[in-house]
């Protein structure tokens, strides 16, 4: 995943300016009150997206985590010491592809299966520190999870087969997904930093009906506009959510998170894969939340 990022990052860079802009100036608002000894990065990956210059001044440690062990070589270049962990934060994700990888039953047994991994065989990992930054990783952690389960089916099944039952699969794949992002919530919430900043994609539109080309930036053809999508004429446009339906909103945060109270929230659109720029048939432009928290139970 990081690999296919980095290069993107690259190949799209006019493209992708703005949400990294938009990024590191949600780090840099946050910073304005966040602070302390240790902060915790979930997600770091290669940086790509961290203000390093905003944040560093503000926390004596860093403790930086992701699941990919690649990642180290990037986070020296900070030049100070760091805690690099390289950990599944979820805890239960390897644990579950392998579980399927396992499994021999036919394809209604198999999706019974995947719907029963809706209980983690670990808890997830739990962020200590003053400050949590969940850096772009949330909407990640489902991905990964059905992703993996597609391969695997594909693996077994044949790639027709399981194109042609895609509503079903998905169906089942739903309730791990949910419970994948409530329990990183939740392992906020268990771990009580004073602050918490979490950056997520939360919808995801396709679009067809006009073109880009990489080396000729021009604008997203949609916009969100006053909690609404606003397309251009002529654009065919799907759009679907990021979290397994579940919003980062305020019901959400009285759940999951009833120790925080949010401080702001902004959003913004990240256009991840303009049409015509890489091989897929549909253009995508992802929205954005940064959302900060600030503990108010002690
Ligand atoms: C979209 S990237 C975030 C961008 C990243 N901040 C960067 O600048 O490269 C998501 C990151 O989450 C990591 N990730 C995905 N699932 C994970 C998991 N279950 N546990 C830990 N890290 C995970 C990936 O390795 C990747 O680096």
């Amino acid at each position: 995943m990081g690999l296919g990022i980095e290069h993107r990052a690259r190949r799209l860079a006019p493209y992708w300016a703005e949400h990294l802009e938009r990024t590191r100036a949600a780090q840099k608002r946050w910073t304005d009150k966040a602070h302390g000894e240790w902060l915790t990065v979930l997600g770091a990956g290669r940086l790509l997206d961290f203000n390093a210059a905003e944040i560093l001044p503000r926390f004596k440690k860093l403790r930086l985590v992701d699941a990919d062990p690649l990642c180290a070589s990037y986070w020296k270049s900070l030049g100070i010491p760091v805690e690099a962990v390289c950990v599944d934060i979820s805890g239960c994700l390897s644990e579950w592809l392998a579980g399927l990888k396992a499994a021999r039953g036919d394809w209604a047994e198999t999706l019974e299966l995947i719907r029963g991994f809706g209980k983690p065989p670990k808890p997830a990992y739990e962020a200590s520190g003053d400050a949590v930054l969940s850096l772009n990783i949330l909407s990640q952690l489902q991905i990964v999870w059905q992703d993996g389960v597609e391969a695997r089916l594909q693996r077994r099944f044949g790639r027709r087969f399981v194109e042609a039952r895609e509503s079903e699969w998905l169906e089942a794949v739903r309730p791990a997904g949910q419970m994948l992002v409530e329990q990183h919530l939740a392992a906020i919430e268990l771990a009580g930093p004073k602050f918490a900043l979490i950056i997520s994609d939360v919808e995801y539109l396709e679009y067809e009906g006009r073109r880009f080309q990489v080396d000729r930036w021009a604008p997203a053809p949609v916009e969100w506009l006053e909690g609404g999508w606003r397309a251009e004429m002529g654009l065919k446009c799907e759009v679907s959510p990021a979290l397994e339906g579940i919003e980062l909103n305020e019901p959400t945060f009285e759940r999951w998170l009833p120790s925080y109270r949010v401080a702001w929230q902004d959003c913004w659109l990240w256009h991840i894969v303009p049409l015509g720029t890489e091989k897929a048939e549909v253009g995508k432009v992802h929205r954005v939340v940064a959302v900060a928290l600030e503990r108010c139970v002690t």
